[in-house]
């Protein structure tokens, strides 16, 4: 059996991954692959500042060019993976090559759901995954005059702000009641609605799009369900992700709702494990299996994965992270809740200025909680989340009280 450490996939999560067995001291071979052309790169940027025009290229990196060949990492790019076989400790590529492995890793990600109504096959309905598609739409500002954004999820809401940033029109078409409801709930679903109203979106919820009408060849705007229609120069599309286990599927591996893993991010075979928006992992801290679409999740659960591959004990448990920016708002979140899997929110601090922290609570205990414009506060957040106790919430709610309190 070859003695490759092989990782699948060259984002952010398979780049880490390589520099974390690097980092333990795995000196065998390491090959990683990836799809796309670009050597791996962060995403948040492109629905941010390189999307404004803020950011440079050579910022969305998560390596220099110069790292791979100095770490010995022979990253194989434009390259897809078509196959893997556990029996055979192998993997196959498009061009017909196969390469053998002691460990793999995949690392593969999520696409983008494809909205699935006519029209949508038309060229301008764009979806923001790659950093061609952040330049393909940042192109389109300067352009467009108004453009209709499907779905008000992380995707939608990021490059609705920068749409208005560049002076652009928008209308954004969401499908259920609030914007981030399944995320936010209710509650702080109401936040990020006044946001983008206050800066001049125009914000459609319970709507169903019926198809994407064409002239000429392009869109020109989105047919409703309910007959209406909303004119634009382009149309955007953010209506989830799917994750890519196929891989996975058809080498047998367990599967569902990504690639099952155990806490040590290794998958139902013992050489195959599984890390990033891929991995739908036990969490130790939650007492289930989660699959993660974040940042800090892909960033952070290749150094478990790459000590796990090395045979050390390691188990991945750190309280779930993301964050976001639009506009002038900027938060972070802690925690986890399932749609609807809390009884209440606390606020602690001014919603109506959108300076706050929000805090979703099960039973007197804090699941999750939010900082908006308040910053340098969740590491306490986490420390909350993770002690698990039952708070007071009219103390909780009251800003003169320290974090740490809670904490025990
Ligand atoms: C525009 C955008 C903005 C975001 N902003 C934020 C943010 O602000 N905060 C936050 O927390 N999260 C954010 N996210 C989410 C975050 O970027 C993802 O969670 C993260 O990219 C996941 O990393 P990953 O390496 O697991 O997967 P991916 O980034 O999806 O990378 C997987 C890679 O594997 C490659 N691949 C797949 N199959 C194969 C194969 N068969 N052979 C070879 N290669 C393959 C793919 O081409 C891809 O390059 C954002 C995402 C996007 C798209
Ligand atoms: N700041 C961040 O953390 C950040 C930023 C950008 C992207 N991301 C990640 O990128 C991925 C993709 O983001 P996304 O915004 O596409 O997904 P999402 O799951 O965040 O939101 C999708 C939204 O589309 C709506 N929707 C679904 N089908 C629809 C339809 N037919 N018509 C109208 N609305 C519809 C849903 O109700 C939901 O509000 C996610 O994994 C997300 O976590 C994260």
């Amino acid at each position: 059996m070859s003695a490759a450490f092989v990782i699948v996939g060259a984002s952010l999560a398979g780049a880490k991954a390589a520099e974390a067995l690097r980092e333990e001291g795995f000196d065998g071979p390491l090959v990683l692959i990836g799809e796309e052309s670009e050597r791996p790169y962060e995403r948040p940027p492109l629905s941010k500042d390189y999307l404004l025009g803020k950011a440079e290229r050579e910022t969305i990196y998560v390596h220099p060019r110069s790292w791979y060949a100095e770490h010995d990492v022979d990253l194989r790019l434009g390259a897809q993976v078509t196959g893997v076989d556990p029996a055979a400790h192998e993997v196959a590529l498009a061009d017909g090559s196969r390469a053998g492995y002691a460990k793999l890793l995949l690392a593969t990600g999520s696409s983008p759901r494809r909205l699935p109504v006519p029209g949508a096959d038309t060229d301008s309905v764009l979806y923001l995954r790659r950093v061609s598609d952040s330049d393909q739409i940042r192109a389109t500002f300067q352009t467009a005059s108004r453009i209709a954004v499907i779905g008000a999820g992380w995707i939608g809401l990021e490059t609705a702000a920068a749409a208005r940033a560049a002076g652009v029109d928008v209308t954004v078409l969401e499908a259920a009641e609030l914007p981030l409801l399944r995320v936010l709930g209710r509650e702080v679903a109401q936040v990020f609605a006044g946001l983008h109203r206050d800066h001049g979106v125009d914000l459609r919820f319970g709507v169903q799009v019926d198809r994407i009408t064409v002239s000429g060849g392009r869109a020109d705007g989105v047919r409703l369900a309910d007959g209406s229609h909303v004119p634009a120069d382009a149309v955007i599309v953010g209506i989830g992700i799917t994750p890519n286990s196929q891989l996975a599927e058809e080498a047998g591996l367990e599967t569902g709702n990504g690639i099952v893993t155990d806490a040590r991010l290794r998958s139902s075979d013992p050489d195959i494990y599984a890390v990033g928006d891929v991995a739908n992992a036990y969490h130790p801290l939650l007492g289930r299996h989660i699959r993660v679409e974040h940042w800090a999740n892909a960033l952070n659960q290749p150094l478990t994965a790459a000590r796990a591959m090395l045979g050390q004990d390691a188990v991945y448990d750190l309280v779930p992270y993301f964050y976001t920016d639009q506009y002038d708002l900027g938060m972070e979140y802690a925690g986890y809740v399932e749609p609807g899997g809390y009884d209440r929110v606390v606020f602690r601090g001014d919603v109506e200025r959108r300076e706050f922290i929000a805090f979703w609570l099960g039973r007197d205990r804090v699941l999750a909680g939010m900082n908006v414009n308040i910053w340098d506060v969740n590491e306490a957040i986490q420390a909350i989340v993770r002690s698990g106790r039952t708070v007071d919430t009219g103390r909780l709610a009251d800003p003169d009280v320290p974090l740490e309190e809670f904490v025990g």
